[in-house]
């Protein structure tokens, strides 16, 4: 293990110009193509899987800091890191010195507790998705986000946002191309059931911390099968289970909503109702539809909302349409026809007599929404300018995420819940809230 002291303290932050944070002297980085002070001090939090993925983009700046509960991690993250000292408790590695950002890429159970802990240290942040798994978790990191916009950059790992489909998706709807906005439905054909947790089998191997994984989680014994995945994949081991993550609402409903959610744009919802399989109190359901009403904004009337997993889907508008040939989608219904997309492509169906599309100007060259170009180069650059937007900032991640995390809770409660976005709880269904939360081991505290 690399044991290099930290980084010396000459701190440089880039926190929005601000001369003070948290009682800190910052001085400001001279700024210049190549120009030593103008890279981040980054800490990658998960150094294999899914942070594999981050290494180019955060080799660009001085990465100081390599965290992961499984020490077998290190030697290949430091061949390519070799000033980083590294760390297994990622609650050390946030208090490194002279740290200015942070990619977190550890089990979807850890994501708020360290984003919320990163966010209190003042310190950029990245998060891959989910950001919460619980409607207080994502409530809890908004919070803390609110009090930071402006001065801290954040981005929550949904990187198919980038794509063009995305813009075009977001135009066709804004500018009437199906009239007006009434409903809109995100699906995920995903299947991964599970009976329970994995009964103990074995020890972790030397040097993997499974305690550390665990973390805020109810413990749960080991089982090397949670382990057992591909780089990028092994998500797909644990992401299931109530107490590790949300299922295909965390994974790959996060992207696949985010296309809807980035058209529609949506607050939080004044209800939800869902249903889906038996519930298992170990496993997140495989087969699920949750439904959610949605206020009125400045350009559009109420809409509902709805997504489906697991073989659940929304009734095609006409049956030449197969929507389950499209394994991740999004379908918006209008009221002169739908728009029917999957991330990199989209088709409008005029539907009724008067669709004759006369109501719909396409736009110019020069009025379509700018490439947001490289993902995660837009928070590094964020984080030099962080009164710069991000396209997935904590401010839409989490309301989107809670979303989706209160359809759970719907699931869970058998019944349509209305929903009080003030204060995260339901006004009339009083048990819906002690599943907006859920349990966490003594020790761990989200707001630490
Ligand atoms: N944006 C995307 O397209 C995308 C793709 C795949 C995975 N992901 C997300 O990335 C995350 C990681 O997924 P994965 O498949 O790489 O999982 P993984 O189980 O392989 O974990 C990744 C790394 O994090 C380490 N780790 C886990 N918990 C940790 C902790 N508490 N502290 C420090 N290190 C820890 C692991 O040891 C491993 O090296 C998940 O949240 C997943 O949803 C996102």
């Amino acid at each position: 293990m690399n044991t290099q002291p930290a980084t010396p303290l000459s701190r440089r932050r880039f926190v929005g110009g601000a001369g003070l944070v948290a009682g800190t002297m910052i001085t400001r980085p001279i700024f210049g193509a190549g120009a030593p002070s103008n890279k981040l001090n980054v800490a990658l939090i998960g150094v294999w899987g899914r942070g594999l993925a981050h290494y180019d983009s955060i080799a660009e700046e001085n990465v100081v800091a390599l965290c992961d509960i499984n020490e077998a991690r290190f030697p290949d993250a430091l061949k390519r890191f070799p000033n980083a000292t590294t760390y297994v408790d990622w609650r050390k590695c946030l208090d490194h010195k002279g740290l200015d950002a942070v990619v977190i890429c550890t089990a979807d159970h850890t994501h708020a507790f360290i984003a919320n802990w990163a966010l209190k240290r003042d310190l950029h942040c990245y998060c891959e998705k989910p950001l919460a798994i619980t409607v207080n978790e994502a409530r809890t990191v908004r919070a803390t986000w609110e009090t930071k916009k402006g001065k801290l950059a954040t981005q929550v790992g949904m990187q198919r946002h980038a794509q063009p489909n995305f813009n075009r998706v977001k135009e066709l709807i804004r500018d009437g191309a199906i009239g007006e906005l009434k409903a809109a439905y995100a699906w995920g054909n995903r299947k991964i059931p599970k009976p329970g947790y994995a009964p103990e089998e074995g020890a972790p191997p030397k040097g993997f911390h499974y305690d550390l994984w665990l973390g805020p989680s109810p413990y749960h014994p080991y089982n090397p099968s949670y382990f057992s995945g591909g780089a990028g994949a092994n998500c797909l081991s644990w992401n299931m289970f109530w107490d590790f993550g949300a299922g295909q609402i965390g994974d790959m409903g996060s992207h696949t909503m985010d296309l809807l959610w980035n058209a529609v744009d949506a607050k939080l919802p004044t209800s939800a109702d869902a249903k889906g399989e038996a519930m298992n109190s170990d496993v997140t359901p495989v087969e699920c539809e949750s439904h959610f009403e949605h206020p009125a904004n400045d350009w559009r009337g109420p809409i509902t909302i709805s997504w489906y997993q697991g073989g659940a889907m929304p009734r095609s508008p006409k049956p030449f349409i197969d929507l389950t040939k499209i394994g991740h989608g999004a379908m918006f219904k209008g009221t002169k026809g739908f728009l029917i997309a999957d991330f990199d492509s989209r088709m409008i169906l005029p539907f009724g007599d008067d669709a004759d599309l006369t109501y719909y100007k396409p736009r110019t060259q020069e009025t379509v929404l700018p490439p947001l170009g490289h993902f995660q180069k837009q928070w590094f650059d964020a984080c030099r300018n962080p009164s710069m937007k991000t396209a997935c900032d904590f401010g839409y991640s989490s309301e989107m995420i809670e979303q989706m995390l209160l359809g759970l809770v719907a699931y869970r409660v058998g019944k349509k819940i209305n929903y009080d976005g003030k204060t995260g709880t339901s006004p009339d269904t009083p048990e819906a809230n002690a599943f907006m939360t859920k349990a966490y081991r003594e020790g761990w505290n989200i707001d630490g």
